[in-house]
């Protein structure tokens, strides 16, 4: 046996051996006692030298993980970086993660060696020790601790994506519990920086899901180190990770494990779920065999029972999953359906051992009945709020998962898959998920405290704690709040924003907000088993009468711009509206006793609003009902310049009206939150996408009135250094079509594109690619002298030319939230705390029409945040009424939307996080209807 037979003791090392083993020998298990009451008596020849270690060994293979008894009483943290000053925050509201998270701390915090000192008041006396220490007054502001991350794959899912860093899925097997995310972990990443500034200081670094076991995850905090290493980011590593001779007197830390079941690994490698499920119990039963002989052998060595022996059975692949067999780490399971946990749950119990928590678990808060009976204990949901319907098993996902499972008993964490959402947004998760009803203990709970309970790292983080690591977040709002920023973040008691920026947030936004209530909707979640019917009712009055409107906001018909028609302060606002349609609005006194018919229907906006349809664009809404199930979508079209598109289609334009498919869940969901219409574009890979159509998310078929409500709108292209061609070879492509080189129905389009007629919408990120295109179209002008309507879409980049965009009259579309994604993204403008600006404001600021993208179908339903997030983040610059702009009039005008959309929603409650949509009247069709 490797281990013993290398160490050489001194005497005196041996006695605190000897003194150590004595210790856990009375704490130990029943094996020691065994060993004391009946001590064989081996003779001189049998007992082997390393006895002593064997014994230990055996003894500590008993062990349950966790830190060191004397945890607590460090006085600086392992992590802490010397030089590091004191820091007092003062004046805070401190969500400290106590009583339940219900406690409220107003005081004062004191770190210093890394952990946190002190919390609440803080005496003078105490004060005067520190004599170098600086002072943070957050000025009653709220603080958190450091946003915990129990899913990421940080660093392994490199952003920007590059093909010399894609260490996530190893394609070497299907059960691989030897592989390590550590040996992935690329310290150069751009989000590491990005997410601290959302509030993330840990992060769970979990192999993909490609295989059912794809390896070992680890702990991380985000900082940067002095060492540059990946290993100096460890959070309490297993000792296995820097010394396999593990002292056997140590009581071993938490070690994390990635299982996956369902379609990714059945995707990837073994073609069915019973394949990747009997993949699971042949590795089990070979880590089982293993561990058998393990226990054999100690049970042998603490009776005293030494002849033959022999070494201790080990083997460095298997030696992990043995270590999940013993109970001793977090099998962080990829587990959506409920034909997959159960799986799994019987996994657990036909081998005996607990799982942490189920990951994506989309179906899990349908049967947490069955979640519970996973073996030792009932393992954790780890949820996105609402991102779903991405693939089948995500077609039930829903946004009251969250609250439903809290109601089981069963512990919530949100995580972000990043890069898969960007965990930069963690805390926008938490928002959601109370925002759809999770208490606001739980909401926040449910990215500190429980995830790192759930990683084993309770001891220390996701908690304000005296002795607790100095991880803690300043917010400028309440971080339930919408659009809530860090002013600072703290990790290992280190300031992590060297020139915070920061946005002024409206005084309603530090308090918790109040939500809405979901009751019925929770209900029907369960009740449809996460598919409830999802059409709107239209009212049958013709009249319906909105009392205590707040605020009124309204096109203008000429300019098609917002603005805000009616405020009022007491918030007893009236609205009426006959058969669609509105007949009055203002104060109540403007509105004669006659219109207000008792055989309305009357009902209480509680001081909401009145506001234009919103509209969606950028994700293939509509062309899709599952993202991931190519029979369940349009498709994508042929793109003339990477593909052989056969003859039969020679230079036709594709049109997404002809493939459009309504009422899919996700255009439902958008018109239940005020997403009345929608433009779509044909889904293409390459440069060549096509016409797009501009459709009612409401609408049941194609057939009914107002279902289409565009046939063509614009013509759209993609420029991209990842299209697998040359960006020069498609600049000249784009050229020669603008000059009218294209043929058949190519060339008609862009003619139109070239007399101004229709606009072209080019799918763009690089600033390098749109300095190009801006070149271009001055190019083919001059040669014309007609103006292109052009629309720069994706446009991440944009920002860096501001000014010249604005100059060109080129309108630009982009996502609210930038990331960079793919190199040709990289150069995002961050928004506070990185800068005090956001790629909207200022785009705005330089003149230029600006849309708001959203590209994930998914996310169409929180067009509404978005819009709101973008004025809130843009320090006073945009107002509510030009943040409407950039999800309804300005979108019209980039995109070619001839008519502009007359549809009126109703919204019950306050903005962001308060309100609820209620109802949306159209004038178009003649009705109310109820949502
Ligand atoms: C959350 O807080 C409420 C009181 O506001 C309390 O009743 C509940 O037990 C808390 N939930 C948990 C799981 O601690
Ligand atoms: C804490 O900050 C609030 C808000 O700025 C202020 O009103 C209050 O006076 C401050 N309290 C102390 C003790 O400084
Ligand atoms: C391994 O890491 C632990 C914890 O970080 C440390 O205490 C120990 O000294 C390290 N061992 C070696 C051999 O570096
Ligand atoms: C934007 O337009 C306004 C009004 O036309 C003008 O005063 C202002 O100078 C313009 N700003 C920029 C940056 O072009």
């Amino acid at each position: 046996m490797e281990k013993a037979s290398k160490r050489a003791h001194s005497p005196a090392k041996k006695r605190i051996w000897a003194l150590q083993f004595v210790v856990v020998l009375l704490a130990a298990s029943s094996y020691a006692l065994t060993y004391l009451l009946w001590p064989a008596s081996p003779s001189a020849e049998t007992l082997p030298i390393n006895a002593e270690s064997v014994i230990a060994q055996c003894i500590a293979l008993q062990m349950a993980p966790g830190p060191p008894d004397s945890f607590n009483a460090r006085t600086q943290s392992d992590r802490f970086v010397e030089g590091t000053k004191p820091t007092l925050i003062r004046n805070a509201s401190i969500w400290t993660g106590l009583d339940s998270g219900n406690e409220v701390v107003y005081g004062n915090i004191l770190i210093d060696k890394g952990i946190i000192k002190k919390v609440g008041s803080i005496d003078a006396s105490l004060l005067d020790v520190y004599r170098d220490i600086i002072v943070l007054d957050a000025a009653g502001s709220w603080v958190s601790p450091g946003i915990v991350d129990l899913h990421s794959h940080l660093g392994v899912g490199s952003s920007p994506s590059l093909s010399g860093a894609r260490d996530s899925n190893s394609h070497a097997g299907l059960t691989l519990p030897w592989l390590r995310s550590l040996d992935g972990l690329n310290t150069h990443d751009d989000a590491y920086r990005l997410s601290i500034a959302g509030g993330v200081t840990t992060a769970n670094v979990l192999p993909g899901s490609a295989n059912a076991i794809g390896g070992q995850a680890y702990v991380i905090k985000l900082r940067p180190t002095a060492e540059r290493s990946a290993s100096a980011m460890l959070l309490e590593p297993p000792f296995s990770i820097n010394d396999t001779h593990v002292n056997p007197f140590q009581r071993p830390r938490w070690r994390q494990m990635k299982h996956a079941c369902g379609e990714n690994p059945s995707r990837v490698y073994s073609g069915t779920r019973m394949d990747t499920q009997w993949s699971f119990r042949k590795a089990y039963n070979t880590a089982r065999i293993l561990k058998e002989k393990q226990d054999a052998y100690c049970e042998k060595a603490l009776t005293g029972r030494w002849p033959g022996l022999g070494d201790f059975p080990e083997d460095l692949q298997w030696e992990a999953l043995v270590d999940v067999l013993r109970g001793r780490v977090k099998v962080q399971n990829h587990c959506y359906e409920a034909v997959d946990f159960d799986g799994m749950v019987r996994l657990t119990n036909e081998f005996k051992f607990p799982i942490a928590a189920f990951h994506h678990a989309h179906e899990a808060y349908l049967v947490p009945d069955l979640i519970k009976k996973a073996y030792g204990h009932p393992p954790a949901v780890a949820i996105f709020a609402t991102h779903a319907r991405f693939k089948r098993e995500a077609s039930r996902g829903s946004e009251f998962a969250p609250r439903i499972l809290a109601d089981n008993g069963l512990d919530v964490v949100m995580k972000s898959d990043h890069p898969v959402l960007d965990s930069r947004h963690l805390i926008y998760e938490a928002q959601q998920a109370h925002y759809f009803g999770l208490p606001a203990n739980l909401s926040l709970a449910s990215v500190t405290s429980t995830p790192a309970r759930i990683m084993g790292q309770d001891h220390r983080i996701g908690r304000i704690i005296e002795g607790f690591d100095a991880d803690i977040v300043v917010w400028d709002s309440h971080p339930l709040s919408l659009g809530a920023a860090p002013t600072q973040v703290f990790i290992d008691g280190i300031a992590q924003i060297e020139k915070p920026f920061t946005s002024k947030k409206p005084k309603s936004a530090q308090r918790v907000p109040s939500t809405p209530n979901f009751d019925k909707e929770i209900a029907d979640a369960i009740k449809y088993e996460g598919l409830p019917p999802l059409e709107p009712e239209t009212a049958k009055a013709d009249v319906v009468v909105f009392w205590n409107v707040g605020s009124i906001f309204m096109k203008n018909t000429a300019t098609r711009k917002v603005s805000e028609v009616f405020t009022s302060t007491a918030e007893n606002g009236v609205v009426v509206v006959e058969k669609g349609r509105i007949v009055c609005s203002g104060a109540e006194a403007a509105c004669p006793t006659a219109v207000l018919r008792p055989d309305a229907l009357h009902l209480d906006l509680a001081g909401g609003s009145i506001f234009p349809g919103l509209l969606s664009y950028g994700s293939p809404l509509g062309l899709t009902h599952i993202t991931g199930e190519a029979s369940t979508s349009d498709g994508p079209v042929f793109d003339p310049l990477s593909m052989l598109v056969p003859g039969i289609l020679d230079g036709t334009v594709i049109k997404a009206a002809d493939g459009l498919l309504f009422a899919t869940r996700d255009a439902l969901l958008g018109y239940r939150n005020g997403v009345t219409s929608a433009v779509t574009a044909p889904s293409s890979r390459g440069f060549l996408s096509g016409l797009s159509t501009v459709f009612s998310t409401a609408a049941a078929h194609k057939l009914v009135d107002g279902a289409l409500v565009q046939d063509v709108a614009a013509l759209h292209v993609a420029l991209s250094f990842s299209s697998g061609i040359s960006v020069s070879t498609q600049f000249a492509t784009l050229r020669g079509l603008l000059l009218g080189e294209g043929e058949g129905d190519l060339a008609k389009q862009f003619a139109l594109v070239v007399a101004g007629k229709i606009p072209l919408v080019v799918n763009v990120e690089s600033a390098d690619i749109i300095a190009s295109v801006l070149v271009l179209k001055k190019e083919v002008e001059a040669g014309t002298g007609n103006t292109i309507r052009l629309t720069l879409a994706g446009a991440t980049e944009a920002h860096l030319l501001a000014k010249e965009i604005g100059q060109a009259g080129v309108g630009v579309i982009v996502q609210q939230r930038p990331y960079p994604k793919s190199w040709e993204q990289k150069r995002i403008m961050p928004g506070p705390p990185l800068s005090q600006s956001s790629a909207i404001a200022t785009l705005v600021a330089h003149n230029v029409t600006v849309g708001i993208a959203v590209v994930d179908p998914a996310g169409v339903r929180n067009t509404r945040f978005d819009m709101a997030w973008a004025g809130l983040e843009s320090n006073g610059a945009l107002g509510k009424a030009e943040t409407l702009n950039l999800v309804s009039s300005n979108l019209e005008m980039l995109l070619g939307v001839e008519e502009s959309n007359s549809d009126l929603v109703a919204m019950k409650g306050g903005s962001g996080f308060e309100g609820k949509v209620v109802a949306i009247m159209s004038p178009r069709r003649s009705s109310v209807d109820l949502v």
